[in-house]
């Protein structure tokens, strides 16, 4: 039987959350509409990255390996990032991105609907067909899930193939096809070794998109 996980009460989430928030050390523009952190090295300027990290939760899981994501991003020099929740993402934030890493949830083997409908977003709202305006962006994928073998890998996997249907540039860490945690039965929450793993990701995105960045300028 799987087992469920209910979301926090609305209290306890949010103190939880304040916690993250000030153990990583972001600047929080609005907690609703997202959060902005910066390199130690500068803001977004024209020799600086652009990162968005966006991602569905409910129970708080995905949520924190998000901002651990953000963490590693944000450990490279000159990255600027962006984090929301996917159905807060503007176009803005999608076109300026030069990096987009996404994370789900595991629902039934697969990314959750809401994450689905964001990709679906990207035509419907956001217009990048025919012209592939997502094309050599640099993407990346990161997934919880409550069993240890029940559809993170699949999650990851979609999430990577929505991401090259859209000629964008796929990369890895963490794991083989990103970074990914066991939430439920004796795996409970985010250990220490998922969460490096996610900080291990959001630098490689950060890393890989500089390497593209300095390329394209040629
Ligand atoms: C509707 C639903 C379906 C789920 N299906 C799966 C599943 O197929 N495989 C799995 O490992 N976990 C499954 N889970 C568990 C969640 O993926 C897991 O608890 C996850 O960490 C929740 O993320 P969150 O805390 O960010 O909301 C499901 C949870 C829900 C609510």
């Amino acid at each position: 039987m799987r087992n469920i996980v209910l979301p926090h009460p609305p209290e306890y989430k949010s103190i939880r959350r304040w916690h993250r928030l000030l153990a990583v050390g972001l600047t929080c523009v609005s907690l609703t509409s997202g959060c902005v952190a910066s390199s130690r090295a500068g803001d977004a300027s024209p020799s600086s990255i652009k990162i968005l990290v966006t991602y569905h939760s409910l129970a708080g899981n995905t949520e924190r390996m998000a901002e651990a994501v953000v963490a590693g991003a944000q450990s490279v020099a000159r990255s600027h990032v962006v984090l929301k929740r996917v159905g807060q993402v503007t176009a803005d934030d999608l076109f300026s991105a030069d990096a987009v890493v996404v994370g789900s949830p595991v629902y039934w083997s697969n990314m959750s609907g809401e994450v689905k409908t964001f990709f679906d977003n990207w035509q419907f709202k956001f217009g990048v067909f025919p012209e592939f305006k997502m094309r050599n962006k640099v993407g990346a994928a990161f997934a919880t899930g409550g069993q240890v073998s029940s559809g993170k890998e699949v999650t990851m996997l979609t999430i990577l193939a929505a991401m090259l249907g859209n000629q964008m540039i796929v990369v890895s860490d963490g794991g083989a096809f990103g970074a990914s945690a066991t939430t439920e039965a004796d795996s409970p929450g985010i250990d220490d070794q998922e969460l490096a793993n996610a900080r291990a990701l959001g630098r490689r995105v950060a890393e890989v998109t500089k390497l593209v960045r300095a390329g394209s300028s040629h």
